[in-house]
């Protein structure tokens, strides 16, 4: 049975498309409201408030409606927890009390659930409707499925509709669907082809909820409107850049088994950003209520965007984002995600009009505060004679700002030195009265203010759109490959990027603060430098190389020559120390590549370096003869010791290879060594250990997850590497952490992303083995030159 209310007006303010959405938005009749996956979170947070609004709105519209909410859940089970949610649906504020009520009954008795779980059900569905269609003597004006389901099951629902429920007699099929719509490119044409086998693309609607947000919808009108005051400024003359942004605070606990298979780039910014830029940047459409219009005109913008290359982003983590990957998923300890919750990324236009102009689009979990905005920014040449603090004034902004934040309110803010902007729209006001608030630079009471009249759900908006047929709101197949099309080349070269790792909250500081150079962009603060004034007058010794702190150890850094400089100097100080005290210098010393250039350093300008009285030890050796060219004692030959003159009884190269074997433990390799150092080295401290560190912060061969820190006692180990070869002998922390002084060297841009995040993390040396390092009596310096330090 339905309840059957009569319209008096039947006009559905089809304002979108063309003639023959517009004829079936019009047809009249009853409509049967099915949302798939009923009892979900986003039906009971949004949708079925959504549906009653819709349902208030059309009352008087001569349509008449059923609605289901469908699960997989019995009836029974299911009924009464979907209608604990219907209870709780309002009326905006213009209803009356008793009007409310009564349309709240009449809603909760037009909905039922049904279970939905088989092609039988989704078949009986269709009978149960066309049945009571026959007993009530009514025309069927559609059936409108909203697919509230993970994105796995649409291509099985779609199917079933499709095969079962499909309305007859010219009555139209609208089915809603909810991003993820694939999570590239190539997976996302797979659905849209497999989607495409059972619905036509008319009968698809693509949310994104942006679409539905009030000051979102306006972005066209606005620009309409206010042709003639943004024709001369809209362009590249004028506009310094585009800010897309949308903050948030919140983690996203309860989220990961999605989120971290996707990821702020995919969530938010292939999509809300994207939609936001599109509708700032495409050319006017003759018709705005065209949807057709509309789509071309957005689909042109992503022909002329300039791909996006890797330094084209920044992308961050949240430090607690790891541990909750862990506690929901079954991932093992040492499982490290790479998930962004976090991304700035710049894109260009290649259009004569936005040609250079910057389009940031930012957004991020856990920052300081909660908002979404777009601003345009205008170049601004003024000079302010009684404000020589301002370099430009007052900044000249439109800002279109979605909502949450410290305005209350959604709105258009046109700074006052721009415009007055004009609104035909009678669903939106201009604010005059103003309270305290700074919007990005400037207070309120500089802006020109228009908020609409009556602030409305973006689902709600929505829905009202899918029942119209507007379907410039939602998301073509061709826009959303257009979208992926852009996104995906980026998404495939950050794959693998250490994300910098940020606090959360205000304690963020100016850690995620974008700097934009040319077309690339990067974090503008590196890692934590402190300046030679911050260290009280420790002061650096050349202009060129700077002194700093780095995991609260002392940090030395220049561009590498200079480093390599300093970094001999300080050896061959340490040196000449030892020497004069105890006439004998124990010096151990790390392979690698990192060390070369250091080797040649010394080799060729420390002539007085004190070598007939040092001893060279190995900080650590891999499992090949020492002939090989992979060995690191062979490197440390090449680049050094045949160089210098040195005694032959002073180097002491590790036996990896005894009784024609390669570290056998039982060979005993490693005791021997141990021996050997206890024997030469007093109290086994060396005067001085050089360490590099590995891209996955080993250091000596002191792996990640191979429990490095339970060594022990013992100062020499055999080690297992994840890279061949794979068996090690080395020096433990214990050995380590016992000498006067250790270095640790750092160089080259690939080692950028390691440095930011070891600027972070906590010690942790079974994931982080370069923390272990911590001489107990020692002095630790890392040395970093500035690739490495600011990438
Ligand atoms: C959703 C994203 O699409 O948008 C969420 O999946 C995000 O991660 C949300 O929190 C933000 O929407 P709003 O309307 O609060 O800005």
């Amino acid at each position: 049975m339905f309840v059957t209310v009569l319209l008096l007006l039947v006009t559905l303010c089809a304002q979108g498309g063309n003639g023959l959405e517009r004829a079936e938005a019009q047809r009249s009749g009853h409509v049967s409201v099915v949302i798939v996956g009923g009892t979900g979170d986003l039906a009971k947070k949004y949708l079925w408030q959504g549906f009653f609004q819709l349902y208030v709105n059309q009352v008087r519209s001569g349509n008449s409606f059923s609605f289901y909410g469908g699960g997989l859940s019995p009836a029974d089970a299911a009924t009464p927890v979907l209608f604990e949610i219907l209870k709780a649906v309002s009326c905006s504020k213009d209803v009356a009390p008793e009007r409310c009520a009564l349309l709240k009954e009449q809603f909760l008795r037009l909905a039922r659930y049904r279970q939905l779980k088989t092609l039988e059900d989704y078949r009986d569905l269709a009978e149960h409707i066309e049945r009571e269609l026959q007993q009530e003597g009514m025309t069927e004006a559609g059936r409108l499925f909203y697919l509230s389901l993970p994105a796995f099951a649409y291509v099985d629902v779609a199917d079933k509709i499709n095969n079962s429920c499909r309305p007859t007699g010219g009555a139209w099929l609208r089915v809603v669907l909810e991003k993820p719509f694939g999570h590239d490119f190539r997976s996302a044409q797979e659905l849209a082809t497999q989607l495409g086998s059972s619905l036509k693309d008319e009968e698809m609607y693509r949310i994104d909820h942006y679409l539905g947000k009030q000051v979102v919808a306006k972005i066209l009108p606005f620009r309409v409107e206010n042709r003639k005051f943004l024709d001369p400024i809209w362009n590249k003359h004028h506009i310094e850049r585009v800010e897309i942004v949308m903050k948030e605070t919140l983690d996203v606990k309860g989220r990961i088994s999605f989120y971290d298979q996707y990821g702020v780039i995919r969530d938010v910014l292939q999509n809300h950003l994207t939609e936001v830029m599109t509708l700032l940047t495409m050319r006017l459409p003759m018709n705005l209520s065209s949807s057709e219009e509309v789509l071309q005109k957005k689909l042109q913008v992503f022909s002329s965007m300039l791909p996006l290359r890797k330094n084209q982003a920044v992308v961050g983590q949240y430090q607690a984002y790891q541990t909750t990957v862990q506690q929901e998923t079954n991932k093992t300890k040492g499982h490290v995600s790479l998930t962004p919750t976090f991304a700035a990324v710049l894109a260009h236009i290649d259009e004569a009009q936005y040609e250079g102009v910057p389009v940031l689009m930012i957004s991020g979990k856990m920052l300081d505060e909660r908002v979404g905005y777009a601003r345009i920014l205008f170049k601004n040449d003024i000079f302010c004679l009684q404000n020589p603090s301002g370099v430009h004034c007052k900044p000249k902004q439109i800002v279109f700002y979605f909502g949450h934040g410290s305005l209350q309110y959604p709105a258009i803010l046109v700074s006052k030195n721009l415009f007055r902007p004009v609104s035909m729209d009678g669903d939106w006001k201009e604010v005059t009265e103003h309270t305290e608030v700074n919007i990005l630079g400037l207070p309120i009471s500089d802006y020109y203010v228009q908020t609409p009249t009556e602030q409305k759900e973006a689902y709600s908006q929505l829905i009202s759109h899918i029942l119209a047929g507007r379907k410039n709101s939602f998301i073509s197949a061709e826009n959303l490959l257009a979208s992926w099309a852009l996104w995906t080349p980026l998404l495939d070269s950050l794959a693998g990027s250490h994300p910098r790792i940020y606090p959360g909250g205000a304690d963020n500081g100016d850690l995620l603060d974008i700097r934009v150079n040319g077309k690339d962009i990067g974090y503008n603060s590196e890692v934590v430098i402190i300046s030679p004034e911050q260290m009280g007058g420790a002061s650096a010794n050349s202009f060129q190389v700077m002194q700093g702190k780095f995991r609260s150890a002392d940090m030395v850094s220049a561009w590498a020559e200079e480093l390599m400089e300093r970094l001999a100097a300080d050896i061959q100080e340490a040196a000449e120390a030892a020497v004069r005290e105890g006439g004998v210098f124990h010096l151990a010393i790390s392979g690698g590549s990192t060390p070369l250039a250091l080797f040649h350093r010394l080799a060729l300008h420390h002539f007085s370096f004190p070598w007939s009285h040092t001893h060279v030890w190995m900080v650590d050796e891999r499992c090949v003869p020492l002939t090989d060219l992979e060995s690191n004692f062979h490197g440390l030959h090449d680049h050094l010791l045949q160089h210098v003159r040195i005694p032959y009884f002073n180097i002491h190269p590790m036996p990896v290879q005894l009784n024609q074997r390669l570290c056998v433990e039982e060979d005993g390799g490693a005791p021997l060594y141990e021996k050997e150092i206890s024997k030469s080295v007093n109290g086994s401290s060396f005067h001085f250990v050089l360490l590099g560190v590995g891209y996955d912060s080993h250091t000596a061969s002191l792996f990640p997850g191979s429990k490095v820190g339970e060594l022990g006692e013992s100062l020499v180990a055999l080690t297992e590497s994840p890279v061949k070869p794979h068996q090690r002998m080395s020096l433990t922390f214990s050995a380590i952490n016992r000498a006067r002084a250790v270095a640790l060297l750092v160089m080259g841009k690939g080692k950028h992303e390691l440095i930011t995040q070891l600027s972070r993390v906590k010690d942790d040396p079974d994931k982080w083995p370069v923390t272990g390092v911590k001489p107990a009596d020692g002095r630790l310096v890392w040395y970093i030159d500035y690739d490495a330090l600011l990438g």
